[in-house]
C-alpha cells in the first residue's frame, strides 16, 4: 500500500496566514441589528475594520456607535447598484476585503395557502439573489486577500426536516446551504473559502421585524425552549464567535462547512 500522507497533510500555505497589519476588512450585511451587529461588534473587538450594511442608517449608526473601526453603508442590498456600492465602498475604506459575511436576510412566516407573491419576491431577492451577486462582485477583492464568505443560514432547515409555516425562509436557505458547499468547491481553486454558520433559535427579535407581534414572538420563544436540549435560546454573540472563528487562519481546512450551533435543536 502506498503511503501518499506526506503529500496530502501540511501547514496552511503561508498566503492563508497573511492579513493586514491594520487587520482584516470585513463586510457584514444586516449588520444594523442581532446577528449582524453581534458579528461586527466581534470583528472590531478583534481587530478587525468592517463595513456594515443595511436600509436603515439609524440601526447601522446604532452598531458603530463607540466602535472606530466600524463603517457604516445605508444601501438596499437587492438593488441593481447593490454589489458594486457595498464592494466599492469597502474598497475605499480599506483597501482590501477578506471577509464577506452574507448575513442579511427575510424570514416571512405562512403557509401555501397564505404565500403572498410580494412577500415570496422579496425573501428570494435578499436571501438569495442578493448573497450571489453581491459575492460575485466580491470574488476579485477576495482572491487578492485568499477570503473567506460566511453565509447565515438555519438551522431549521438542515438535513431532512421540514418546517410547516416557514417553507420560503426555510427553501432560501437550504438553497444557501447548497451554493456554500458549491461554491467552495469551485473557488477552492482561486484559495477562497466558503463556509456557512446554521444559528438555532437565537433571541434578536427578527420575527417582529417580519410581520410578527411581540406577543407571538414571545409565545414562539416560550413555545421552543423546552423543546431546546440545551434548554435555552441562544444569543446573537454566541454565533458571532463563531462566524469569526470561522475566519481565523487555523480554521482554513474547513470549506464548504455549514455548522450548526443550535444548542442540539436540529439533532434531537
Ligand atoms: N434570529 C434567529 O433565531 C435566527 C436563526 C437562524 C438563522 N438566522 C439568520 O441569521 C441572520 C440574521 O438574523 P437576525 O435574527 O439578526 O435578523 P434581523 O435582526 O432581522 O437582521 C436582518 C438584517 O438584514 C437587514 N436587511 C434586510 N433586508 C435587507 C436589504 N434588502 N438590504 C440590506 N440589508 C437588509 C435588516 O436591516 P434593514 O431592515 O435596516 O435593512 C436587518 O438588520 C439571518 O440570515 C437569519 O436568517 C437567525
Amino acid at each position: 500500500m502506498t503511503d501518499n500522507t506526506a503529500e496530502t497533510t501540511g501547514s496552511p500555505p503561508t498566503d492563508v496566514l497573511a492579513t493586514s497589519p491594520e487587520g482584516k476588512a470585513v463586510v457584514v450585511t444586516g449588520g444594523g441589528t442581532g446577528i449582524g451587529r453581534a458579528v461586527a461588534h466581534r470583528f472590531a473587538e478583534e481587530g478587525a475594520r468592517v463595513l456594515v450594511v443595511g436600509r436603515t442608517p439609524g440601526t447601522l449608526r446604532e452598531t458603530a456607535r463607540e466602535h472606530p473601526r466600524i463603517r457604516t453603508l445605508a444601501t438596499d442590498i437587492t438593488a441593481p447598484d447593490g454589489p458594486d456600492t457595498v464592494v466599492e465602498t469597502a474598497l475605499e475604506h480599506f483597501g482590501r476585503l477578506d471577509v464577506l459575511v452574507n448575513n442579511a436576510a427575510l424570514g416571512i412566516g405562512g403557509t401555501l395557502d397564505t404565500l403572498d407573491p410580494a412577500g415570496l419576491d422579496a425573501q428570494l431577492a435578499t436571501n438569495l439573489r442578493a448573497p450571489m451577486l453581491l459575492t460575485r462582485r466580491a470574488l476579485t477583492a477576495l482572491e487578492k486577500s485568499s477570503g473567506t464568505i460566511v453565509n447565515l443560514s438555519t438551522a431549521g432547515s438542515l438535513g431532512r426536516r421540514a418546517w410547516p409555516g416557514m417553507s420560503v425562509y426555510g427553501a432560501t436557505k437550504t438553497a444557501l446551504d447548497f451554493l456554500t458547499r458549491t461554491w467552495a468547491v469551485e473557488l477552492a481553486p482561486r484559495g477562497i473559502r466558503v463556509v456557512a454558520v446554521a444559528p438555532g433559535v437565537i433571541d434578536t427579535g427578527m420575527a417582529t421585524r417580519n410581520g410578527a407581534s411581540a406577543e407571538q414572538y414571545a409565545a414562539f420563544l416560550d413555545d421552543i425552549r423546552p423543546r431546546i436540549p440545551s434548554g435555552r435560546v441562544g444569543s446573537p454573540e454566541e454565533i458571532a464567535w463563531w462566524v469569526a472563528r470561522l475566519t481565523d487562519p487555523l480554521a482554513g481546512y474547513a470549506n464548504g462547512t455549514v455548522l450548526a450551533v443550535d444548542g442540539a435543536l436540529s439533532v434531537q
